[in-house]
């Protein structure tokens, strides 16, 4: 087929398919005239900024600027590939997609993805079989020691590895090469000996949303043994870990049955097993990374509401406290299950059945509160020093919340446990007094103006459009800019921090000198800058705005850092640091 007929295709298979109906079952829509609001999918909001036009079939956020058709619709909202959205059209529009398409190059990348995802499933059910072999007799035992029933290792498709070679020679006896092994993380050589890396273990398939094994995890069944308790598939062409959610097949399974009411996170393939055997068939697992925006994204798919259940220690580190923020930045509501000291859900299931776990379930406390009584732990109130370090750290937490009412609620927690009035937690936290007794008067008007406002306005009130914002104004080198303060330490990523010291370095040659600076992998992200579109009243004000606002975020930091040493010596600088943030925020 050639790419003219290919291209032909790809519109026959846009033209069959209506956007409308197609955005209408990810996001609920509101029609105005021929434009469709919703929330947008892609960014946390409450008010719609996400339009989707009838006519032009096209969506467009004028929230976070994500735009596109149908396909990169399906691309980014499935988190999947071009060729496998255009698969999913292709079928809904009752058309077949044709067998060789697309350009030589993608093809070759397309077949080998594709031979790779026969391979997993392929092992997959190999795996699974060879637990009905006699040689697996000890993993059918622990399975049943561990009262994980039959229906469970089917529905989970758990298996075995029966040693360091069979799954090899059963692969190969099929056809795929080493290589081929080798690519889907299955394989290794050492000394001139192939082997299989999971050999001996107890298999866990981790399948995607779109139906697909992907990776595996593999649990040794040798009680202390010298090396990890599981080991997972490597970073292949079809798996990466930061972006695969364990369970996500049959969440999505579960949502085309019936609404979703929440979800639950836990940490571990074991956790999710146990709670789905236990009624609990909303369970996931984020395996034993901190969650990302994508998983965050992903997750709100199907629910609004998830209950992390990790265990105390877990749950209460700052690697999984930042998770947790990012599940809330996305618009979730996070509460956190308290966790009987040293016991996993695996465990509240077996001792006390569903019962106890929906027990436990109903006493989840929201993440703010948890947050704070994390911290509440860390410090000893009856000491003066620790206690004012407590009511700082604490408000910090509370300042970051954008609901007053909810604001209000935990600063008057802080102030009983603490005794300093709600007054002083307020201007520590920079909460004026006046927005929180604004609460009540959100009107319908100005809820209104507000939705018209998103209509036009970037969100730069969160960091990553602050950043975008003033690298935007600095690449192009607009005549407001300044380069007073030094904010290279808010920067979030590697490539903003090359590009801000460039545009500092170069100041106003910026917009001349990048090509020579930048090369082909920053294109994108450079062009993303160059296209930035500025509206009106983007200006010195909201540069300067927005340069104090990071500043104040990397005195901040610092500030955390300084808490977290717990050395009241500290103090004077905590106090100076209070200060010139106080000053930024107010001049
Ligand atoms: P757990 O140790 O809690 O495992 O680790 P588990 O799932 O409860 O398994 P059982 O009950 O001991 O059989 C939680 C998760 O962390 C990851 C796995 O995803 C695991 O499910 N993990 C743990 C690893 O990747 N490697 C390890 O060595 C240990
Ligand atoms: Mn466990």
């Amino acid at each position: 087929m050639s790419s003219k007929e290919f291209s032909d295709f790809i519109t026959a298979v846009l033209d069959k398919t209506d956007i409308v109906s197609l955005i209408s079952r990810y996001v609920k829509l509101d029609r105005k005239g021929n434009t469709h609001w919703a929330c947008c999918p892609f960014h946390h909001e409450n008010q719609p900024s996400f339009a989707v036009n009838a006519e032009r079939q096209f969506f467009h956020c004028f929230g976070c600027k994500e735009s596109g058709n149908a396909l990169s619709f399906v691309m980014k909202i499935e988190n999947i590939e071009f060729y496998d959205a255009l698969k999913i059209l292709a079928e809904q529009a009752g058309m077949e997609i044709p067998k060789t398409s697309g350009g030589y190059e993608r093809q070759i990348d397309r077949k080998q993805r594709e031979a790779l995802y026969t391979l997993m499933r392929d092992a997959a059910r190999h795996y699974h079989d060879n637990l009905s072999d006699p040689r697996a007799k000890k993993f059918v035992d622990y399975l049943k020691d561990r009262q994980i029933p039959p229906n469970m290792i089917t529905r989970f498709g758990l298996g075995a590895s029966l040693d360091f070679t069979e799954m090899l020679s059963y692969l190969q006896s099929k056809g795929y090469t080493y290589e081929q092994i080798h690519a889907a993380g299955i394989a290794e050589s050492k000394d001139g000996r192939k082997y299989d890396v999971f050999g001996g273990r107890l298999m866990y398939p981790i399948i995607d949303n779109m139906n697909r094994v992907v990776a595996f995890g593999g649990r040794t069944l040798e009680q202390d043994a010298h090396f990890a308790k599981y080991r997972n598939s490597t970073q292949t062409d079809i798996f990466d870990k930061s972006n695969v959610i364990y369970g996500i097949n049959l969440l999505k399974k579960r949502k085309s049955k019936k609404p979703i009411d929440y979800v639950i996170m836990t940490e571990g393939y074991m956790d999710v097993i146990a709670l789905h055997k236990g009624g609990f068939d909303t369970a996931v697992a984020s395996m034993g990374t901190a969650l990302t925006a994508k998983q965050a994204r992903q997750l709100k798919l199907y629910s609004d509401l998830v209950y992390i259940s990790y265990d105390g220690d877990t749950a209460g580190q700052k690697a999984t406290l930042r998770g947790l923020d990012i599940l809330r930045e996305t618009g979730l509501i996070v509460k956190v299950v308290r966790l009987p000291e040293g016991q996993d859900p695996d465990d509240v299931i077996k001792r006390g059945g569903s019962e106890a776990y929906q027990k436990l379930l109903d006493e989840a406390v929201p993440l703010t509160a948890y947050k704070i009584d994390v911290l509440r732990s860390k410090y000893d109130l009856a000491d003066p020093d620790r206690r004012a370090m407590f009511a700082i750290e604490a408000t910090g937490v509370v300042a970051a919340l954008d609901n007053p009412v909810e604001q209000e609620q935990y600063l008057r927690y802080i102030s009983g446990l603490t005794g300093f009035s709600t007054e002083a937690l307020m201007r520590q936290a920079d909460i004026s007094p006046k927005s929180i007794g604004q609460a009540s008067k959100n009107t319908v008007a100005q809820q209104q103006q507000r939705s018209q406002e998103a209509e036009q306005k970037p969100v730069d009130k969160t960091t990553e459009g602050m950043l975008t914002f003033l690298l935007a104004s600095m690449l192009q080198a607009r005549d407001y800019v300044d380069y007073d303060l030094d904010v290279s330490g808010a920067m979030t990523d590697e490539f903003s921090l090359r590009l801000y010291k460039f545009c500092r370095e170069k100041r106003e040659n910026a917009p001349k000198a990048y090509e020579y600076e930048f090369g082909e992998a920053d294109t994108a992200r450079i062009n993303e800058l160059l296209d930035y579109r500025f509206i009106d009243g983007d200006g010195k004000k909201k540069f300067v705005d927005i340069e104090r606002k990071l500043y104040c975020k990397v005195l901040e930091d610092e500030r955390r850092a300084l808490i977290a040493e717990n050395n009241p010596a500290k103090m004077v600088r905590i106090k100076a640091i209070n200060d010139e943030i106080y000053k930024y925020k107010h001049s």
